[in-house]
């Protein structure tokens, strides 16, 4: 009976880790295994109220091995990248006590101890919008908290390196750099935060999520190949990204638009260079992705100064960072003149995320958006219907954070199965 007793508890800890976006992009390892770049990079958290993932992490002496299950389905932890996550983790566990509950672990037992991991992403996986960053981070970040790890969240986020690279950035809120580092064990390859999201909220963050029914290459294989063949991507790596970082650390610091502007669209540019530079070639953007960069650039042209920068990743998908509100909901109405919903979408879905930029534009009904008036600086009047299959409006957002609250938990508390 004392044995029953003794078995019957589960400790449980849920997290919530935000996704991010390189505006300075990390393209290329030095090392595949504890995985280290090429060059530094910085990225801007997005606001986890639209994008984010959730886990809840939970231990009990009752768990004969480690389980994890994501977006409600069980998946395998037999990958390298997760047993690198959870071994540095479990090192550094320390002992936990929870009188209420009656559980008491002491730092040997971590070892015999097995774990549950689910997790969710309030967003579509297929959609491509950095899952795997936000999911390594949350795993990472909810882990540490359950085993009591008391290491600092720079040394957390190179644990979460070692699962994703980018996923190291979404350890911090507002704007973060990932140093690179020089040593081959990776000890000083970690993130720190440039500024809080606080610093500089007028930022306005616009995601088209763009139709495509290509398979895209994987950015571990795509990097790989571009470190194996590119020549551009030596050169990026070793002059331009350098100097880049400089300035745009700079440019987040003094909330210089324009130079943030500039500095963005070319590293995004840079970077799919470098994929178009790779043997053979790789091609993440597709013609909506091109006509957005077209309707962006003439924009800012025609004002006398840069309204919105954009950015891609291994992927279609456009995100804009417009300057301010005004600017926002002018490239909203700009984007839904050109990138109308398909057939039998309805508004609601097709613009998702904070809507107000929706109110602000003055759109409330399909037929607002098909009375919207041709933008001053263009004269082409060709419509792409569908071409885009919804908006998220958001903007930089905060970093991880633990949900106190066990009704928000994925994992049932009494038996540690998913609910
Ligand atoms: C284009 O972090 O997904 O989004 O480290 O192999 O897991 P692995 O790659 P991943 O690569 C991200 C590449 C990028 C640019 C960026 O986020 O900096």
């Amino acid at each position: 009976a004392v044995v029953t007793a003794e078995k019957s508890w589960v400790r449980i800890v849920t997290g919530q880790t935000p996704t991010n976006i390189a505006v300075i992009k990390y393209w290329g390892k030095r090392d595949e295994n504890l995985i280290l770049p090429i060059n530094d990079s910085i990225s801007v958290t997005l606001d986890p109220n639209h994008l984010c993932t959730t886990t809840t992490v939970a231990v009990s002496p009752a768990f004969d091995k480690d389980r994890m299950w994501l977006n409600g389905k069980e998946i395998s932890l037999a990958g390298d990248r997760f047993q690198n996550c959870l071994r540095e983790i479990r090192k550094r566990a320390t002992d936990v006590e929870e009188e209420e509950k009656g559980i008491k672990i002491a730092k040997k037992d971590w070892e015999n101890l097995h774990v549950h991991i689910a997790s969710y992403n309030n967003f579509p996986t297929a959609a491509g919008l950095a899952s795997s960053a936000a999911g390594l981070a949350c795993l990472v970040f909810s882990l540490a908290r359950l085993m009591n790890v008391k290491e600092d969240q720079g040394q957390l986020s190179a644990i979460a390196r070692q699962g994703s690279g980018s996923a190291c950035r979404s350890l911090y809120g507002g704007f973060v750099k990932w140093i690179m580092g020089k040593s081959e064990d990776g000890s000083d390859s970690f993130a720190v935060q440039v500024t809080d999201e606080k610093h500089w909220d007028d930022l306005v963050i616009l995601i088209a999520v763009v139709s495509s029914q290509q398979k895209e290459t994987s950015s571990t294989s795509g990097m790989r190949e571009s470190v194996e063949t590119s020549l551009l991507l030596k050169h990026r790596a070793q002059e331009i990204v350098p100097k880049r970082i400089l300035q745009m650390e700079e440019a987040i610091k003094n909330k210089d638009f324009p130079s943030f502007a500039r500095l963005t669209c070319a590293d995004s540019n840079q970077f799919h260079a470098t994929c178009l530079d790779t043997t053979p070639p790789i091609f993440y953007m597709n013609d909506t992705s091109h006509k957005i960069i077209s309707i962006v650039e003439k924009w800012n042209r025609a004002e006398t100064t840069p309204q919105v920068a954009y950015t891609f990743d291994a992927g279609p998908n456009a995100v804009l960072i417009a300057r301010d509100r005004k600017a926002a909901t002018q490239l909203l109405q700009r984007m839904l003149y050109y990138f109308p919903p398909g057939a039998d979408a309805d508004l609601n879905s097709f613009v998702v995320g904070d809507k107000s930029i929706l109110q602000d534009a003055g759109i409330k009904e399909m037929k607002d958006v098909e009375s919207l008036p041709l933008p001053p600086e263009y004269n082409s009047t060709q419509k792409y219907a569908g071409a885009v299959s919804y908006f998220i409006c958001t903007r930089p957002g905060q970093g991880p954070i633990v949900l106190s609250d066990e009704t928000q938990a994925l994992l049932n508390p009494e038996t540690g199965l998913p609910k």
